[in-house]
């Protein structure tokens, strides 16, 4: 049998450590290890974007990686991100980005989604005005079985102006 080695990771702002295998992928460390399911597993080969993460901020391939790689760092996923946001409202504890999606019907199925919004973070903070170019460059490495694309597009600019008028209200409340 493989020796075991240790990982500890933060994983949505929760400390973990686990003995795994130094062969166990990242995604399935995260769907069977630490049952968050909502990493989804489409080609285990980097090619659709279904089981993208961010760590330490950046949207990566968790199918690309070993659990073992991640060791002492910082992992969101779809799971960690909504606590994080409320809605100007403040009655939905959902991410702007989340929030988009439903309101664009930027998902069919929904497997392809998390993948889509943990892509979308980083770049809208990076990009907070992105034109419909940079958005499908920007989603051009994942896939969506059900071809929802319009409706993605649609989500990516409605989530931009979201963010854009939270912030507004953000810098407007600590004047
Ligand atoms: S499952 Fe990782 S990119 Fe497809
Ligand atoms: S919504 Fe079904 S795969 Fe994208």
């Amino acid at each position: 049998m493989t020796d075991l080695q240790t990982v500890s990771v933060t994983v949505n702002g929760q400390p973990y450590e686990r003995d795994v295998e130094p062969r166990l992928l990242l995604s399935d460390f995260l769907r069977h290890e630490l049952r968050l399911t909502g990493t989804h597993v489409g080609c285990e080969h980097g090619s659709c974007g279904s089981c993208t993460i961010l760590l330490d901020g950046d949207a990566v391939r968790s199918c690309l990686l070993f659990a073992v790689q991640v060791h002492g760092h910082e992992i969101t996923t779809i799971e960690g991100l909504a606590p994080e946001w409320t809605s100007a409202s403040g009655l939905e504890a959902l991410h702007p980005i989340q929030l988009a999606f439903r309101e664009t019907h930027g998902l069919q199925c929904g497997f392809c989604t998390p993948g889509f919004i943990l892509t979308l973070v980083p770049f809208l903070e990076e990009n907070p005005n992105p034109s419909e170019e940079e958005i499908r460059q920007a989603i051009s490495g994942n896939l969506c079985r059900c071809t929802g694309y319009q409706g993605i597009v649609d989500a990516v600019r409605l989530a931009a102006q979201e963010m854009g008028n939270l912030q507004i209200a953000e810098e407007t409340r600590t004047d």
